[in-house]
């Protein structure tokens, strides 16, 4: 019987890539696979449990609610909800919007928004108004992991700035933009998570935030603001937005509704000075047409019954709690060498393990233990990061969190144990008391140590 052709394609598939490969754009030729993207396939399985995506916990959202809201749209707008939009997306979307940044104190201009396929749209769509192949993006180091691909995929030079407690180090971006003054060019934007950090979980200090702010102003220096968790604070002072400081002259700001309402609606921002937000839209026309519609509907549908910031507070109670278990557990099960960000809010941890682990090694011997995370250096364009990993804590139970983080610990004791007979030193795993209070006390950190640096 001949085999159905979707099997016979499937075979051809390696073998016929050289036929291909005259064709492919230069630009494939860096582009990279997300990290996350790539775990997902396995991170799927129900006997994993995973540590390495970012994703909310949809699970806490009601599905009665959700019904009702969607048989509303059925019912009275259903025609519209099916139809094309607007590329900026739809007036009442944007008052949401405006109605979400106003809760962390910013005031932007509805003409200066547009609507996006999530966040990782706008930051696409920033860079395609920008980036031409081989100029210079600024982000931190780490940085969001997804960001990276779309540096890569527009070919730009992407400089990493190391961060620590307080965020990216600040004199060390203007040695750099030193250096660059010095050799001619001028870097498109500066890049930054400022506020609970994907992936480390830091956020930059108030004194970084008006340094960086000076700097943007006093050298005409666009800085990409991207804020998917802001609202997402467990503990600590809420801090001032970079675009609030700036007022929205030279700091581009990104946010999504996928942290707070949902990833699968897909929706996202961007605001803009309007020519740089000309081009955005030019971007988007290109690339999608308009964000969807039907989910637009539905966002306008969830605001107008006015709870949205109760669902955030529900969030924010249930992903404190993971945490703790997620911090509790990791002082139980990692080695003495380890250190770990403890962040105020946000999804995400970042340990640091002994230099003599490779994290992207010890993921493999992880996967046998069917746990995951994401190993640091998906964060770095550069290949640093190899010995850190990003855990995510929002996304399973504390049960689970507690169980996964044990897992991983047992794999890291066992590259312990071996670097241990391997160089005759003798080290302790799991962590000893005196060590666990350490961390309790001195908070510390992966990179270096609060405010060491200066700003
Ligand atoms: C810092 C950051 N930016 C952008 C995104 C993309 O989010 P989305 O496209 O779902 O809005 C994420 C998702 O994890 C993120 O952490």
């Amino acid at each position: 019987m001949p085999e159905p052709p979707h099997r016979r394609r499937a075979h051809a598939r390696s073998s016929d890539l050289e036929r291909y490969a005259g064709l492919f754009a230069q630009r494939t030729q860096v582009m990279r696979s997300s990290a996350m993207r790539d775990l997902m396939a396995i991170t799927a399985r129900p006997d994993v449990i995973s540590l390495a995506g970012g994703l909310p916990d949809t699970s806490t959202f009601p599905p009665k609610a959700f019904a009702a809201q969607m048989t509303r749209i059925a019912q009275e707008s259903a025609a519209e909800a099916l139809q094309y939009g607007p590329t900026e997306g739809f007036r009442e979307t944007v008052d949401c919007i405006i109605e979400v940044m106003g809760a962390e104190g910013m005031l932007p201009d509805p003409d200066d928004v547009i609507v996006t396929t999530g966040g990782q749209q706008a930051i696409d769509l920033i860079c395609k108004a920008l980036v031409d192949p081989g100029d210079a993006v600024i982000c931190e180091a780490p940085t969001y992991p997804g960001a990276i691909p779309v540096f890569c995929s527009y070919q730009a030079d992407t400089i990493q700035i190391e961060c620590d407690g307080a965020g990216m180090r600040i004199d060390e971006l203007e040695a750099t933009l030193e250096r660059l003054d010095e050799e001619g060019r001028r870097p498109k934007f500066v890049y930054s998570v400022p506020t609970f950090q994907n992936p480390a979980g830091v956020t930059m200090s108030l004194e970084r935030r008006q340094r960086l702010v000076e700097l943007a102003r006093s050298r005409e220096l666009l800085v990409v603001e991207d804020n998917p968790y802001g609202l997402l604070r467990f503990g600590g002072d809420a801090l001032p937005p970079l675009y609030q400081l700036d007022g929205g002259d030279f700091v581009i700001y990104v946010g999504t509704l996928s942290k707070i309402l949902s990833p699968g609606i897909r929706l996202g921002w961007a605001v803009a000075p309007p020519p740089v937000m000309e081009k955005v839209v030019l971007g988007k026309q290109a690339a999608d047409l308009c964000t969807s519609t039907l989910t637009q509907y539905f966002v306008r549908e969830y605001f107008g019954e006015g709870s949205w910031r109760q669902y955030i507070e529900s969030l924010i109670g249930i992903y404190r709690s993971r945490r703790d278990a997620m911090v509790e557990a990791l002082e139980r099960y990692f080695p003495a060498q380890a250190t770990w960000t403890e962040p105020d809010g946000g999804l995400f941890i970042w340990a640091t393990l002994p230099p003599y682990i490779d994290t992207s090694d010890l993921l493999a011997k992880a996967l046998r233990e069917n746990v995951a995370f994401v190993p640091g250096q998906a964060a770095y364009v550069d290949g640093r990061g190899r010995n850190s990993m990003r855990l995510n804590f929002s996304s399973g139970s504390e049960d689970e969190i507690r169980e996964g983080i044990r897992r991983i610990g047992k794999t890291i004791a066992g590259q312990v144990e071996l670097y241990s007979a391997l160089t005759g030193q003798e080290l302790e795993v799991p962590a000893s008391p005196e060590r666990q209070k350490s961390v309790e006390t001195e908070n510390v950190l992966p990179f270096r140590k609060t405010g060491e640096g200066g700003a």
